[in-house]
């Protein structure tokens, strides 16, 4: 059986070393001001959130501590099923092996998508945004939150390690599709270096991630993201 269901796009920091990808988890966003940014614009206690490309479901307790349902979906089968080992005794929660672009819930059925650093990267993901638009319901909201390489060291590392990547293509794409943004100046911030340092080293390649290690002192790295999202 294949390992990821038909329109995974390959990820590999999660796909290879979801253990180094939990320590970046945790690193990230101590204060939760994503989550905080979200919920200003579209609260979602009492409601159902979906978490599209939900990794191994870090995000999926904090969802369901206030949500009435939580539905994860991944189309990684082994990420899918750590994840469902992580919420195994949260009745609320349910994890899906799927991708973004075929999502197996009905028109109509979800308050509050979130995609976090998952498929929604720009031109190409029209199928998703189409698939949101089904399963959204009028009156809900989707967040698409993910790096911005338009600014800071992070960007210029990650616009190093991908160089065919194009900003500015990336946001005139959003524009278009008539999204609104708003950058949120993250952190990550590390217990230990040796951490710090796996996480540079499956965020970026061999080269740039040496780099960034000599330019990194310290505990804490600037995470610079945007926060994306439309109401239905
Ligand atoms: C960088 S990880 C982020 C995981 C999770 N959102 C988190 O914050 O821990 C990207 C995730 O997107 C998933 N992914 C890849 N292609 C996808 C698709 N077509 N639809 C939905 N998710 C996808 C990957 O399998 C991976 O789990």
């Amino acid at each position: 059986m294949p390992r990821t269901v038909r329109g995974a796009i390959p990820s590999p920091n999660i796909w290879h070393t979801p253990h180094v990808y939990e320590l970046e988890n945790r690193a990230v966003d101590p204060g939760d001001t994503a989550g905080a940014a979200m919920r200003e614009l579209r609260p979602w206690r009492g409601a159902t959130v979906l978490d599209i490309g939900c990794g191994t479901g870090y995000h999926l307790p904090g969802y369901a501590a206030e949500a009435a349902r939580v539905i994860g979906v991944e189309p990684h089968r082994g990420l899918a099923a750590a994840a469902r080992r992580r919420c195994a005794a949260l009745p609320s929660v349910e994890v899906r092996e799927a991708a973004a672009q075929d999502l197996p819930l009905p028109d109509a059925s979800v308050d509050v998508a979130i995609a976090r650093w998952a498929y929604f990267f720009g031109p190409g993901c029209e199928p998703g945004l189409r698939e949101l638009s089904r399963v959204v319901r009028r009156g809900g909201a989707a967040f698409v939150l993910d790096l911005d390489a338009s600014r800071g060291a992070f960007g210029r590392w990650f616009q190093r390690t991908v160089p065919s990547y194009s900003a500015p293509e990336v946001e005139a794409f959003w524009d278009r599709q008539g999204w609104l943004r708003r950058p949120l100046d993250l952190r990550m911030v590390f217990e230990r270096r040796a951490d710090l340092e796996a996480v540079l080293r499956i965020e970026f390649a061999p080269e740039v991630a040496e780099q960034a290690i000599a330019e990194t002192s310290g505990l804490e790295l600037a995470y610079p993201n945007v926060l994306r999202w439309r109401f239905y």
